[in-house]
Formats: structure tokens, C-alpha cells, sequence
């Protein structure tokens, strides 16, 4: 019976089209262009994605395909026996549609003969895997057939995934030079630890290029169409796409249903790991990439995307908003068997602001938004642009109006797939000839627009993602598809995030359009918050009680402490009023910063809240620094540059990092860097009195790079000095106590529950600068303020 088939059916394909002109366009795998047998293997097959949208891709792709010379053979796999599996998996297959471009006639025998070709089989046991290779093999010889190659679709919990690469790999892996492409789904991990254990453990069966994983956002027809439309209007978007043009960008996945029923999978992973990770993640990348030379070349997209992952700046707590849609709890105590003082701190709406170095989007937010049960199911990416037009009489008039590019992924109010650009940008070239423009002419309003003020783009015929991705696997080209590279590049940009919201109260919103403006959000800075007070505190938040900024004595001199977000707020607000007064007083502000990631956090707070701080009179200068180029990440210097001098407008010319490099060579007494710096000290800086020293301590008790037992008493008025550290990189050049005692103000910054111990114990300690660096740290005729946190200090 299936010789038969298969017989008739490679009969069937030569007789209409023996096209042998191959099928290795770019981007396709490279390879002998070979026709023959494919085996069609989805794991998962009667589950709820293959009955959705998986069979009736690979319908359609046999639609397409019967009469091109490959022939067929579908497995369903699952777990359940023969007898039960067979009756579902028939009921499914009965069930696709007929391609829109096939007549009916047509289709029933395509049909009958697909379901002639397909069988179910149990895949459980390593054996069953063995099974499965020895009859497409057996079938293969029976038949006299050539194989093309093998394609296995795993639609299972990503749990089972390197069990079932391993068996393919074992028992299923075709002969000689046929292919095998295996198709995986998300998740692809939940962190990036996670994610790279699963792509190392897949990475032993298969070969980077025998996979696919899937985004099917990807395979979304307007979404595949990003780089199309960016280059094929290039001419007329290069002036424009970039910051001096663009406001911002949102790219939004709004959905109306709730989790029910997917808990056990949502609750682990919650709306960032479920849709922002990696639908949106990509829509972002083909925004803000390059667009590359050639749009098939998977290798030049891989690329270009790594270097959208690598100017990202790092996202912290304050750079999203949670919510949680109100229902959800009782469904996760329902679905997950828990009692009712469950919570689950699940975020099914997220709204976040992302934002690049890259020089061409420098300082333009990308807003990613997304969420359950909200008031309208929708997706689309929009670009707009800022109001750069000035119209004198008529602001009604087209050129006065917004202008925006939407891409418009589907759903919502249109109902369509589309590429609108405003009239008043400029006629956008249709993307491909499988798409058409639409002329709108009623004036419902999309974005506060009317259609009618749109150029509108639409395909010709929709297709399902998943339709289209099936065809691109079948076709060997990668383009659509996520690499190990960029999937384990996103996982790094996330998780920090993640981490840091592990313990956020998502806002509770009640769902549907009663949600109001609850979900709101505003940017300032680059940080989000949500526009409007909390209406319900569900729960009691840790650490409420106290805000307040308490004043006492350490060590005999002034200390400040609060949580470390207030004390942050406070030392930023000291240290600018402090630039202040030596602006008034008709003075430069030397400031010395040193290294470490204590004062991370002050830079962060003086280049989003500071606006006003007098930069432009400010010379910044070093504390310390470790012996090492300035270009390398352990350098102070860099760190002080990545997280503030980049950010502000400070003039060159009043920067001053330690020469460590002199002679092509780092720290070599005789080079005398130290001394180098110590004179453009006496020449810039009045009585080289320091106008502000931020200091940090470190375990062992040093601070700047004074570390215990650093024999500094030869230096004796020396302002620098080379010293060494008990770790790497030991060698370094820092401010003498000297030095830091002449200064006007100094202030020591603590910070961390880690740092508990140290803050006890130095509390209770006399004088000894041998041993303990920072308590020989008291300025001559300056002040001393200890800037301490609740957790350094209280251990909390
Ligand atoms: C899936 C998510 O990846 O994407 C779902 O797991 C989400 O939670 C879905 O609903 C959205 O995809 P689409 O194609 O319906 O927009």
C-alpha cells in the first residue's frame, strides 16, 4: 500500500514539474541540490500546537510541494500508544484546510493522498526511536527511494528536548549526504545559565546548522518584512532613521485571553520570558540592526543582531513595570493545586523601556509592552518620529500631522497585516509583489491618525507564521530563524532584569477595558513608572516603613544613612550642592572618583536626575586605578566612563585619568606616572586641595588602592603613588592618604549587606592604618561623612 503511494506520488511530481534547477538560493543550505524522500517526524503531534497550526502547515507545505519532485512520508509521534494516538492524529489531519490558492477538486485528493502518507507512531522509549529509524530506512530501500533528508519537529515541553535530540541523533540520523533538521520551540531555557546549559546539551547531538529554533514572530508576514521594507526604501529612511528624526519606538503584543489553562507553563515564566524575551526582542533587533548587504545571508543578520545585543544598556529594576491581571492568583491556586495564601509574583504585563548606545539611536526610547487580558488583542511596532515642522497658519494641514511607520503584525483594528507609513513621510515601495497597497479611505483612526493619512501596504494572501517557517525549514534556509548566538545573547541582556524583579509586587489590574489608565507607564530618564498611584497594595511591601535619611556619628565623624535607593538620592543631592558652592565661589570642582561598583548607583542617579549639575565647571579625577589599558573592562577609568563621563556633558579637557600607560608600558616606576599626575594636580588644583574625594572601602579595609601593609611612609608629601593590591590586578596608582587628608570634603561610600561585617567591625576598631587602610582617612581641615547603607549598616 504505501509503495504504492509513494510511487505514484514521485510519478505524480515529475510528471507536472521536474524543475532541476535546485533549491540552493542564498541563504538556503548549501549542499547537493537533492530531490528524493522526506520524512516528516513531529514529536508532539496530536498536542495543542500541532493541532492548531503545525499539521496544517505541513499540509500546506505538501500541498505546495506535490509536483516538484520530492515525495513524503508524515509521522505523528507521541506518547500514548498506537490505538489511542492514531484516531486523534487522523481526527487532526482530517480537519486542514484547504490551501486559499488550491481548488477544492484539487485539495480532497491532495488530502487523501497526504493522509495516506501519514502514520502515527509511539515515541517513548530509545527503542521506539530505533524503530521509527529502521522503518524509514527499510521503506527507503523497499521503495528504491533516494532520501532528501529528515525533518523532525519537536512539539514537546523543552524538558525533553535533549533526551529526544540524543535518540534522533542515535537512531534516526539519515545516511550519506541527506539532511536532518530538527525544529524546536521556545522556551529555549529561563535564564541564561539555563539557556546555555540546554545549548550545550543539544550542541552534543546536533549540529548548530541542524537546528531551527523557532520564533514563529519571525515568520509573521509583516515581521519578515522589517529588513525588506528598511532596505528597499533605504534612500528615503536614511536620512530619517535615527534619533535626530525618531521619538520613540513601541513594539506591543497586546492580547485580550487570560493563562487559564497554560499556568503550570505560565507561572514559571510569567509575561517577559514568555513573549518580550523573544517575539518582541526580535522585532527590536530588525529595527535597530543594520540592515544587511544580502537579506538571506543568516550569517550577516547573526551579526548584525549580536551587535544590536552588545550596545544594549544593562535594564534594572526601575526600567519595568509589572502587572498581574487580578484573576490570575485564584487560576494558579486552582491549576497548580495551592492552598489560598499562595501568591504568585508572576508578571502578566510588563511595560519596559530599552535603550541602545548605538550613536544612530542613542537616547531613543524603545518601549516593549506586552500583556494578558487587556483591552484589545493586537501587535504591531511602532516607529514615530519627532514634530519637526513648524506650520504657520494652517495646523490642520497634512505636513503638520504626526508621522509614524507602523508595522502593523495583525489583529486589532485593522484586522489585516500591514506597513502604514503617514503621507507626510513619504510613498513607501511595496515590499514584494506578493503584497498590494491598500487605498483607505473612511476615517477611522489608527494611532490618532486617520487611515486615509496612511500609505498602507498589505499581503496579497495571509499566511499563518507557522505555515511559512515549516516552508523555510523544509527549504533549509536559516534567515527566520533564532541562533544559539543571539538566543544566548538575549538570555544575557534579560536576566539581569529578571533577577532583579524576582521579588516585585506586580501591579493587580482587574482586566479588559476596566483597566482604564491603571497600566500607564511614563519614562523619566531611562527609568518607567506607572503614571498613577497604586489604587490596591495587595500585599504589605518589605521594608516600608522607613524612608527617611537618618544622621549620627561613625568613627567620630558625620554619617548618613538610609535604604540604599534614598542614600543614593541623598549623596548625588550633597555632591551637587557641594559643585555648587564652588561654582559661586567663582571656582573649578575637582572632583577624585574611585573605582568599584559602589558608586555605580551615584552615577546612574547624576545622569538621570541631575540635569542641572555644573559639569561644564567640574574636573573629574581618579582616586586610584588599577594597571591596566583604559580600554579594558577592569580599568576604573572605564567604568567611570562607561557609566558617567559618556552620559554628561563634562569637557574633555576636564578629565584627567591616571597615566598608567607610559612608554607603551603599565606602571613602570621609572616612567614616573605618578609623578605626572601629581603635577597636573599642583597645576590644576588650588594648594592640590581636592574639592570632593569619593572614597569606598573593601574587606580587607583599604581604600582608593591603599591597601594594608602598603608601606606609603617613604612617599611622605607625595599625592601619588604606585602601590600594590593582594589581588589581581595588583599593581596600581592612587591618591596617598595625603593627598585624600588635604581634600575639602570626603566622603566614604558603604554599601550591601556583605558589607555588614566590615561596618561592625570598623565601628568598634582604634586608629590602625597598617591594618585597616580607611581609618587613616581624616582630612586636615576638610570633613569626613560616612555614607552608609540600612543593609551595610543594620545587616538587614
Ligand atoms: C506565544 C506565547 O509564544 O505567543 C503566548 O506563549 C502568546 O502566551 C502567543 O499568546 C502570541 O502569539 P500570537 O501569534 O497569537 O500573537
Amino acid at each position: 500500500m504505501r509503495k504504492a503511494t509513494w510511487g505514484l506520488l514521485l510519478l505524480l511530481t515529475c510528471a507536472a514539474t521536474c524543475d532541476q534547477s535546485g533549491q540552493n538560493q542564498d541563504g538556503e543550505q548549501k549542499g547537493p541540490s537533492r530531490r528524493g524522500h522526506v520524512s516528516v517526524v513531529v514529536v508532539g503531534s496530536t498536542g495543542d500546537l500541532a493541532k492548531k497550526y503545525l499539521w496544517q502547515g505541513f499540509f500546506n507545505l505538501y500541498a505546495s510541494q506535490v509536483g516538484k519532485g520530492y515525495s513524503f512520508s508524515f509521522y505523528g509521534g507521541g506518547l500514548s500508544p498506537d490505538g489511542r494516538g492514531t484516531p486523534l492524529l487522523f481526527e487532526i489531519l482530517k480537519s486542514q484546510d484547504c490551501p486559499v490558492d488550491v481548488s477544492d477538486e484539487r485539495c480532497a485528493l491532495v488530502r487523501e493522498q497526504f493522509l495516506r502518507l501519514a502514520q502515527y507512531r509511539q515515541l517513548k522509549t530509545e527503542e521506539d526511536y530505533q524503530a521509527l529509524g529502521q522503518h524509514i530506512e527499510t521503506q527507503l530501500k523497499q521503495e528504491g527511494m533516494v532520501e532528501a533528508g529528515r525533518l523532525f519537529y519537536l512539539s514537546v515541553p523543552a524538558f525533553a528536548y535533549a533526551d529526544i535530540a540524543q535518540r534522533v541523533n542515535r537512531s534516526c540520523r539519515p545516511p550519506g549526504t541527506a539532511w536532518l533538521r530538527v525544529v524546536l520551540e521556545k522556551p529555549f531555557g529561563h535564564d541564561s545559565n539555563s539557556a546555555q546549559e540546554l545549548a550545550t546539551q543539544l550542541a552534543s547531538s546536533l549540529k548548530e546548522d541542524e537546528m531551527f529554533r523557532i520564533d514563529h514572530y519571525l515568520g509573521k508576514q509583516v515581521v519578515s518584512q522589517i529588513l525588506p521594507f528598511r532596505k528597499g526604501n533605504r534612500k528615503l529612511l536614511k536620512s530619517i532613521w535615527n534619533k535626530h528624526h525618531i521619538d520613540r519606538m513601541e513594539i506591543v503584543l497586546k492580547e485580550t485571553l487570560d493563562a487559564k489553562g497554560r499556568i503550570s507553563f505560565y507561572d514559571q515564566y510569567g509575561v517577559i520570558r514568555d513573549v518580550i524575551q523573544n517575539h518582541l526582542t526580535e522585532v527590536m533587533t530588525l529595527l535597530t540592526m543594520s540592515v544587511p548587504k544580502n537579506l538571506t545571508d543568516c550569517k550577516e543578520i547573526n551579526r548584525n543582531k549580536l551587535k544590536v545585543f552588545s550596545a544594549l544598556h544593562q535594564l534594572d529594576m526601575p526600567s519595568a513595570v509589572l502587572g498581574q491581571y487580578q484573576t490570575y492568583n485564584s487560576e494558579v491556586q486552582l491549576e497548580l493545586n495551592k492552598t489560598k495564601d499562595h501568591f504568585s509574583l508572576s508578571p502578566t504585563y510588563a511595560g519596559i523601556a530599552v535603550h541602545t548606545t548605538m550613536p544612530q539611536f542613542d537616547g531613543v526610547p524603545i518601549f516593549l509592552v506586552s500583556g494578558k487580558l487587556l483591552d484589545e488583542r493586537v501587535g504591531y511596532a511602532r516607529i514615530t518620529f519627532k514634530n519637526n515642522v513648524f506650520c504657520a497658519q494652517d495646523q490642520t494641514s497634512i505636513t503638520c500631522r504626526p508621522k509614524q511607520i507602523v508595522f502593523y503584525i495583525g489583529q486589532g483594528q485593522l484586522q489585516y497585516p500591514a506597513i502604514l507609513v503617514s503621507k507626510n513621510l513619504f510613498k513607501p515601495a511595496l515590499v514584494n509583489n506578493g503584497w498590494k497597497e491598500v487605498i483607505e479611505n473612511d476615517d477611522t483612526l489608527l494611532f490618532g491618525i486617520p487611515l486615509s493619512d496612511y500609505y498602507i501596504q498589505t499581503p496579497v494572501v495571509q499566511q499563518e507564521a507557522y505555515t511559512e517557517l515549516i516552508s523555510q525549514v523544509f527549504r533549509g534556509r536559516r534567515d527566520h530563524f533564532v541562533s544559539a548566538e543571539s538566543l544566548l545573547a538575549s538570555w544575557k541582556f534579560w536576566t539581569p532584569l529578571l533577577n532583579s524583579l524576582k521579588h516585585t509586587f506586580p501591579r493587580p489590574y482587574p482586566g479588559g477595558a476596566a483597566n482604564g489608565n491603571l497600566l500607564d507607564f511614563q519614562l523619566q530618564g531611562r527609568e518607567v513608572r506607572f503614571c498613577s498611584e497604586a489604587l490596591v497594595n495587595m500585599i504589605p511591601q518589605e521594608k516600608t516603613e522607613s524612608f527617611q535619611v537618618m544622621q549620627g556619628k561613625y568613627r567620630s565623624a558625620d554619617m548618613v544613612s538610609a535604604w540604599s535607593k534614598e542614600l543614593v538620592e541623598r549623596l548625588a543631592h550633597d555632591l551637587q550642592e557641594a559643585a555648587e558652592e564652588s561654582v559661586q565661589e567663582g571656582t573649578p570642582f575637582h572632583l577624585a572618583l574611585s573605582g568599584g561598583s559602589s558608586p555605580l548607583a551615584l552615577f546612574k542617579q547624576l545622569t538621570q536626575h541631575h540635569y542641572a549639575f555644573p559639569w561644564w565647571n567640574t574636573h573629574v579625577w581618579m582616586a586610584d586605578e588599577r594597571c591596566v589599558p583604559p580600554n579594558e573592562a577592569e580599568s576604573n577609568f572605564r567604568t567611570i566612563h562607561d557609566h558617567l563621563l559618556q552620559h554628561v556633558h563634562l569637557p574633555y579637557f576636564n578629565i584627567h585619568p591616571m597615566p598608567v600607560q607610559l612608554n607603551q608600558r603599565l606602571c613602570v616606576e621609572e616612567d614616573g606616572g605618578a609623578l605626572v599626575y601629581e603635577q597636573d594636580i599642583a597645576r590644576l588644583v588650588n594648594s592640590s586641595s581636592f574639592s570632593y574625594v569619593l572614597l569606598g572601602v573593601g574587606f580587607d579595609g583599604h581604600t582608593a588602592s591603599l591597601f594594608p601593609g602598603n608601606r606609603l611612609g617613604s612617599s611622605g608629601e607625595r599625592l601619588v603613588a604606585l602601590t600594590e593590591s593582594p589581588l589581581k590586578p595588583h599593581q596600581r596608582m592612587s591618591l596617598t592618604f595625603g593627598a585624600i587628608n588635604r581634600a575639602r570634603r570626603v566622603s566614604v561610600l558603604i554599601m550591601g549587606k556583605g558589607k555588614h561585617e566590615l561596618v561592625t567591625q570598623l565601628s568598634r576598631i582604634k586608629d590602625t592604618p597598617d591594618r585597616w587602610p580607611i581609618t587613616k582617612i581624616q582630612p586636615v581641615n576638610g570633613r569626613l561623612v560616612w555614607y552608609i547603607d540600612y543593609d551595610a549598616l543594620l545587616g538587614q
